[in-house]
């Protein structure tokens, strides 16, 4: 069971805090009831309809590894009509990503239809290892490294990294390029955590996610997950 905002959050209709807003316009129904209750706790089985689309559709569920290119927006539509990473995975399917990359940033997203796998990897109990490649302005230093392996408060709350690897140093274009590995997914967690160390991010791309890689895709390809990685993933729970 989870809460009503949050599955319907995960359907990818649309965010929490809207989510929240139908309920307490009595625009959502579960099993033809109106619920306006915002605690209210449903399962993924039951039958929801926020105004007046039914979310919980039995379509088949689909999984996507997608690698992100830069200038792409990480969600179902966007007001500027700019290009979307649904634009760019053929399917009919009411997929949507999983968690979210900047507009900027490149790399690893996994989309899918299924809100009890997204549930699974976006709750911060079950801790999924997501590895990024940042290239930084100015050379970090041996003591900002230990800093960063530590841990560094962002926000009032302390992000420690899973793993922590300088790439390289550039002296003449005083930059670095480092891999850092977080569990958490706080937006933009990894700008705002190189930037409390003052080291500003000018390019990022998410490298792995879990045991997935980017392996054989080029920016703006996607792939199936396969059954065996579905699996896998559904297991990290
Ligand atoms: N951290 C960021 O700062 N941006 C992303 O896109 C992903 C993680």
């Amino acid at each position: 069971m989870e809460r009503l905002q949050k599955v319907i959050a995960n359907s990818g209709f649309c965010s929490r805090r809207k989510a929240e807003e139908y309920i307490k316009q009595g625009k959502v129904y579960v099993n033809n009831q109106k619920v306006t209750e915002m605690g209210s706790k449903v399962s993924y089985e039951d039958e929801i309809e926020v105004d007046g689309v039914n979310i919980t559709s039995k379509e088949e569920k689909e999984y996507y590894l997608l690698y992100k290119p830069e200038k792409t927006i990480s969600s179902v539509k966007d007001e500027k009509n700019r290009q979307t990473v649904l634009d760019l995975i053929p399917t009919k399917a009411r997929i949507y990503p999983v968690g979210r990359l900047d507009y900027n940033t490149t790399g690893l997203l996994l989309l899918t239809n299924d809100g009890n796998l997204t549930n699974i990897l976006t709750h911060p109990s079950h801790q999924v290892e997501k590895i990024y490649l940042a290239k930084v302005e100015g050379v970090v230093t041996p003591e900002e490294f230990m800093r960063l392996k530590k841990g560094i408060t962002v926000e009032n709350r302390k992000v420690i990294p899973t793993y922590v690897k300088i790439k390289k140093t550039n002296k003449e274009s005083n930059t670095t390029s480092l891999l850092i590995g977080i569990v958490e997914g706080r937006n933009h967690i990894v700008k705002k955590l190189m930037q409390q160390l003052n080291h500003p991010v000018i390019k990022l791309k998410r490298e792995t996610y879990a045991f997935l890689t980017l392996e054989g895709l080029r920016p703006g390809q996607a792939r199936k997950l396969s059954i065996k990685e579905v699996k896998k993933l559904y297991a990290l729970k």
